[in-house]
């Protein structure tokens, strides 16, 4: 039996080491926000935070997160950042499929925690890795200068 503290609070699983901590979350622990895209690293849907900053959980063996603060879509809301970030989602209507949006929102969200007021050079840097087939880039550059501009 295994352990990870994932928004907040402790959970008990059994899984390899070796095992992606997307899998973990998704099929373990059946927590479904995550989102399994690309499976190599390439698009951000499986974004989660380890210790505050992103990372894609699709490469990333559970064994190598133990002791660490995961925080997943499911938690990010109850962050200042992340509850900043989801209000100008919905306010902006970013969301069009859907699919990639639980990794645009916690990129969006540790970009925030980090960088507060962030200039289009930082969102750049910060959203590269969030691919989007529906292209809603540019609403989600607004609500992230929409949640920025929220005091
Ligand atoms: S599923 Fe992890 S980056 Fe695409
Ligand atoms: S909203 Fe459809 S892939 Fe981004």
């Amino acid at each position: 039996m295994a352990t990870l503290k994932i928004n907040g609070e402790t959970k008990d699983f059994d899984a390899p080491d070796d095992m992606p901590l997307l899998w973990v979350l998704r099929d373990v622990l059946g927590m479904t926000g995550t989102k399994y895209g690309c499976g190599i690293a390439q698009c951000g849907a499986c974004t989660v935070h380890l210790d505050g900053q992103p990372v894609r959980s699709c490469l990333l063996p559970v064994g190598e997160v133990r002791d660490r603060a995961i925080t997943t879509i499911e938690g990010v809301g109850a962050t200042a950042a992340g509850a900043k970030v989801q209000k100008a989602w919905l306010d902006l209507e970013v969301i069009q499929c859907g699919y990639c949006q639980s990794g645009q929102i916690m990129s969006a969200a540790a970009l925030l925690a980090a960088t507060p007021n962030p200039d289009d050079a930082d969102i750049d840097a910060a959203m590269a890795g969030n691919i989007c087939r529906c292209g809603t880039y540019v609403r989600i550059r607004a609500a992230i200068k929409r949640a920025a501009s929220e005091a």
